[in-house]
């Protein structure tokens, strides 16, 4: 399969996750045995958020992780942003999105002030943008001073012993459900590649240091084929 190069790839993956969005809520239960909501809590359970605040949810697709929030959290103002506008008008059509407003928008180019959100949140995200410092940065930016940036994402796996198994399974198993399910094969053939040529969880850590974000740490999960990054904005130094 050939990989779009970096000036292709925004368009790739628009097109992509428009055409895989009726069925991609289905193929990440199926893909992950039902795991992925489970790590989306443990991404809410680190956002640190306070009574009545704000979190932005970047690449939000389906709405999946705001609107687990909301649900969490009644009084807390979400707000899902995602480029692909398919995957929010499937996410609008679930019963738990009625109060979620779901905003059209490149994570490069966030349109929101600076300093508005107590977190920033993206599951599955950063592996399809072409700049991820940028993408970090941009999130840093609108996150408030003392605010938390985290990123949920696969990891390539580096166990010798595991790593055969989730190279079959990403690369055989992944795209043949794929296929059936969603009709396109493709797609689920781009997943495996994007995980592989992603960067280990402490070349992560790095990539957000280097977005001016402050104590990274990452956790991960499912035997390190997952990992969730979490990064302080700094308060602004008082004059
Ligand atoms: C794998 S889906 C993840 C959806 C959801 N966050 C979840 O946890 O299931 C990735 C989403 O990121 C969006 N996306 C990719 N690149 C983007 C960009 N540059 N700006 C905004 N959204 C982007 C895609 O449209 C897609 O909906």
């Amino acid at each position: 399969m050939r990989l779009p190069d970096l000036a292709e790839k925004p368009t790739y993956v628009n097109r992509m996750f428009a055409r895989i969005a009726p069925t991609y809520d289905l193929m990440n239960r199926l893909m992950t045995f039902g795991q992925d909501q489970r790590w989306r809590r443990m991404l809410l359970d680190l956002c640190n958020l306070p009574p009545h605040g704000r979190l932005l949810d970047v690449g939000t697709g389906t709405g999946d992780i705001a609107a687990s929030a909301l649900s969490r959290y009644p009084n807390l103002r979400s707000v899902g942003a995602d480029f692909t506008y398919e995957m929010m008008a499937v996410g609008k059509q679930r019963a738990d999105t009625q109060s979620l407003p779901f905003v059209q928008a490149d994570t490069l180019a966030l349109p929101f002030a600076d300093n508005t959100f107590d977190a920033v949140v993206s599951g599955f995200l950063i592996r399809n943008v072409v700049d991820r410092v940028a993408a970090f940065r941009e999130q840093a930016r609108v996150a408030k001073p003392g605010g938390r940036v985290l990123c949920l994402e696969t990891a390539p796996p580096d166990n010798a012993l595991l790593a055969p198994l989730f190279r079959l399974y990403f690369f055989r198993v992944a795209p043949l459900v794929g296929a059936l399910i969603s009709g396109d094969r493709q797609a689920y053939t781009y997943l495996p590649h994007s995980t592989v040529d992603f960067p280990s969880p402490s070349a992560l850590q790095r990539v957000m240091e280097a977005a001016g974000l402050h104590h990274v740490v990452y956790h991960e999960l499912m035997l390190g084929a997952v990992a969730i990054h979490v990064g302080t904005k700094l308060d602004a130094p008082s004059d």
